[in-house]
């Protein structure tokens, strides 16, 4: 999509009026004040009055804008710029689904005291593509989704000396979306297309931006290492496991990297603990946090932040086979810590440790895991919010600050002594990578992730964090701004993190 910031009405197929909630007592709704259009005759407050994501179209009588869309935004001292950036996405979707292919949007100037004229420029069109974006690679043409053209910013109040500050955050947005919805592509590719090998092939594009590059470690590569929890993992599956190493040196080599682990599994089907039906559908969304460490290096690249960062995904798929690997087998990991394996549907965690040892080649400065770990973190925090389990107080408080600059949701879950204790009870090998029951899943996942940020007396190897994203991957199911499939959760939040 193309984007213009304009301080004056200009001819497109709908121009969207955002509107704060007015009372009974108002009678009508408030307009913001804007060149030609007045909607005062109208009395409409029985049919909007403004509330949150409410939306009313209408044709008017002015030829260059001939239709509106107004758009509820609430009360002015609840709006967020979470809710800011849904009231743009589904306006979007409105508008596309009428097939008008060009819309202005009026920023009123609350808005933009949210933060910065920079920053709502930027979300406002990373709201804004995310929302257009379909997964459309494999309909037939008749069936693709309209695209939408241009899409004007119509800043209330702001004057033309302003206008590089919002091309400036019209540029970055356009990076940091179009890599969103790379991300998105990814998780959304069928997962007999969507290999490890193809996820390599994917990540090896990168190579082409400044000051990346790109390392893919075949099986004999990974089997060198005794990256023993991959090699089993991958041991039912006809595809080859791959190690993937993006890294981008945006700063002087000797500042220590940030790297970033993700968890490539391109099909879950639970392996020889197989999953039922209903459990296996979506399974090809399980590479989503590999997805989303690489889609973060290709928006770093492009805003050419002046930082260091690593990305590494562990990729295979889990698959039951004569070969796979069984319940009660042993893995070793790349440190030499064996795992029992009781249930080989806790895969992810098992391709984490190998690459949560590899991190440490790097000495880095922090290590971030983003993976689609539990259904446990699911049933705890619902369909938005992922979870997040540090002991790092900076990492976290930076991490909710990047969450909430960039409207993505996110919940503290709580490591701690007990899940430990659970996880390393095996009778026959240093840790289990499942317990009994599901209770307290997501934590005892996290906990078997933090055995392998440890050295053997216990002590931290480096600052690490671990995001499980299983509650927050899909677009859709009731989210009326992003069409369903992968919402490229993550990637705007660790670049806020990592600016
Ligand atoms: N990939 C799944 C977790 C998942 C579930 C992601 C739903 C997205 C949506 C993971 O590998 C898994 O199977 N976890 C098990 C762990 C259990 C066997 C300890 C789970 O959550 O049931
Ligand atoms: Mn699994
Ligand atoms: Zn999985």
């Amino acid at each position: 999509m193309m984007y213009h910031s304009i301080f004056e009405i200009v001819n497109t197929d709908c121009m969207i009026i955002p509107v704060f909630q007015s009372s009974k007592k108002d009678k009508k709704v408030v307009l913001p004040e804007l060149v030609g259009i007045t909607l005062d005759h109208i009395n409409f407050f029985d049919d909007f009055s403004g509330k949150k994501m409410e939306q009313l179209p209408l044709y008017i009588d002015n030829e260059m804008v001939p239709r509106v869309l107004l758009v509820g935004l609430g009360e002015k001292k609840t709006l967020s710029i979470c809710d800011w950036k849904k009231i743009i996405g589904a306006a979007v979707m409105t508008v596309q689904k009428k097939k008008w292919t060009s819309v202005s949007f009026v920023v009123p100037p609350e808005v933009v005291n949210l933060s910065n004229l920079r920053t709502i420029s930027k979300e406002t069109v990373i709201a804004s593509d995310m929302a257009a974006y379909s997964f459309d690679t494999y309909k037939y043409k008749n069936n693709k989704t309209a695209e939408m053209k241009l899409v004007n910013l119509f800043f209330v109040g702001v004057t033309a000396s302003q206008k590089s500050i919002v091309e400036n955050g019209i540029t970055e947005g356009k990076i940091i979306v179009d890599a969103v919805n790379w991300c998105r592509y990814l998780g959304n590719t069928p997962p007999s297309t969507m290999t490890p090998s193809f996820l390599a092939k994917k990540a090896k594009i990168l190579d082409n931006l400044t000051d990346v590059s790109v390392k893919i470690l075949s099986r004999s590569d990974i089997q060198k290492l005794g990256m023993g929890c991959l090699l089993g993992v991958a041991r039912g599956a006809k595809e080859e496991p791959k190690f993937i190493i993006v890294e981008y040196w945006g700063a002087k080599k000797i500042q220590k990297p940030t790297v970033l682990v993700g968890k490539g599994i391109t099909y879950d089907s639970g392996g020889l603990s197989l999953k039922p039906t209903k459990y296996m559908k979506d399974m090809k969304f399980d590479m989503l946090g590999g997805a989303t460490v690489l889609a973060v290096i290709k928006a770093a690249a492009g805003l050419k932040l002046k930082k260091n960062i690593i990305a590494l995904v562990a990729t295979t798929e889990n698959m039951p086979d004569g070969a796979a690997y069984k319940p009660d087998d042993i893995l070793t990991a790349m440190n030499g810590r064996s795992v029992h394996i009781t249930n080989t549907d806790a895969e992810g965690r098992l391709v984490l440790a190998d690459a949560l040892c590899y991190a440490t080649k790097y000495n880095p400065k922090e290590v971030i895991d983003f993976a689609t770990l539990t259904g446990a973190c699911m049933v705890a925090l619902g369909g938005e919010r992922y979870g997040l389990f540090t002991n790092n107080e900076k990492i976290l408080s930076g991490i909710e600050k990047g969450a909430e600059v960039s409207g993505e949701l996110v919940w503290r879950l709580p490591l701690g002594e007990e899940f430990t204790q659970t996880m390393t009870t095996s009778d026959v090998a240093d840790i289990q990578n499942a317990t009994e029951t599901s209770y307290g899943g997501a934590s005892n996942a996290a906990a078997f992730l933090e055995f392998f940020t440890k050295d053997e007396d216990g002590k931290a190897l480096y600052p690490w964090a671990h995001i499980d994203m299983a509650s927050a991957i899909f677009g859709s199911k009731g989210k009326t701004w992003i069409k369903g499939g992968a919402n490229g959760v993550g990637v705007q939040t660790m670049i806020s993190y990592l600016s």
